[in-house]
């Protein structure tokens, strides 16, 4: 099977807005994890004076957990689904937050940075050329600016690759396929196996000029298949939470 990417996952997501909701709702951890991983980007004083974005904001389960984070932030949300967009845009938001409907591909050239911080999450395995977007996000980035990747990205043991395809056979792709939505949740499996392991992806942000890196595992039946990797752009002691 071929992954979907660019017009063809943006279209996917468009159809599946409508029970994305519902199904991450059902999904143990899926909000837990998303705040889990916003608060391991330690923004300080609740945000104030920083600006972030979430890339690939979908229909703002991650916005919301960096606004729990970062409650006094302004925050730019950007995604290349209207469909998913619309999901987020319909729920209550503080005038701080910001939605935008724009590929990661374009951000950089969209010209509304630079950020302190940015929130990728469930984003990087699907674009067809992560080393561009790593590069855009850290031109996008303050020097000093933290990076939180959270991704389903498998630990290298079988017992965790085992697992994913057991979760995907069993529960993921038949609940999606009950949606309507078989394509993309078939992507979600696939795309899982063909993305970086954890030590490759985290080669892979050094490799992009990223500092600090660190792969850190999220909690329960997920651990060794999603973490949060963290980075920096640059400089740890130039970072706003250090000053
Ligand atoms: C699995 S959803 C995750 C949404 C949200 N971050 C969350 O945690 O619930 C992935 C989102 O990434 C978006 N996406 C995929 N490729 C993208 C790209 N190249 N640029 C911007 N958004 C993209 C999709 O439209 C989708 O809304």
């Amino acid at each position: 099977m071929t992954l979907l990417r660019d017009r063809d996952l943006a279209r996917a997501f468009d159809h599946a807005s409508y029970t994305y909701d519902r199904l991450t709702a059902l999904s143990p951890g899926y909000r837990t994890d998303l705040l889990r991983s916003a608060r391991r980007l330690r923004l300080p004083r609740g945000g104030a004076g920083l600006h972030l974005l979430d890339l690939g904001c979908g229909t703002g389960a991650s916005t919301r957990a960096l606004l729990r984070a970062a409650p006094h932030a302004r925050i730019t949300a950007v995604d290349a689904s209207s469909g998913m967009l619309r999901r987020a845009r319909a729920k209550p938001w503080p005038a701080h937050v910001r939605f935008r409907h724009l590929t990661a591909e374009e951000v950089a050239t969209a010209g509304k940075g630079p950020y302190d911080a940015v929130f990728a999450a469930y984003l990087l395995r699907n674009v067809t050329d992560p080393d561009g977007v790593l590069a855009a996000v850290r031109s996008l980035l303050r020097p000093g600016g933290r990076l939180a990747v959270h991704e389903y990205s498998l630990s290298g043991s079988a017992a965790h690759r085992a697992l994913w395809t057991a979760v995907c056979r069993g529960v993921i792709v038949p609940a999606g396929t009950l949606g309507g939505n078989r394509a993309l949740y078939h992507h979600l499996w696939r795309s899982v196996l063909d993305f970086d392991e954890a030590p490759d992806f985290a080669d892979r942000l050094e490799d992009a000029g990223f500092t600090g890196v660190r792969a850190v595992p999220v909690a329960g039946w997920q651990t060794g298949i999603v973490h949060t990797f963290l980075a920096r752009n640059g400089s740890a002691t130039t970072a706003e939470g250090d000053r």
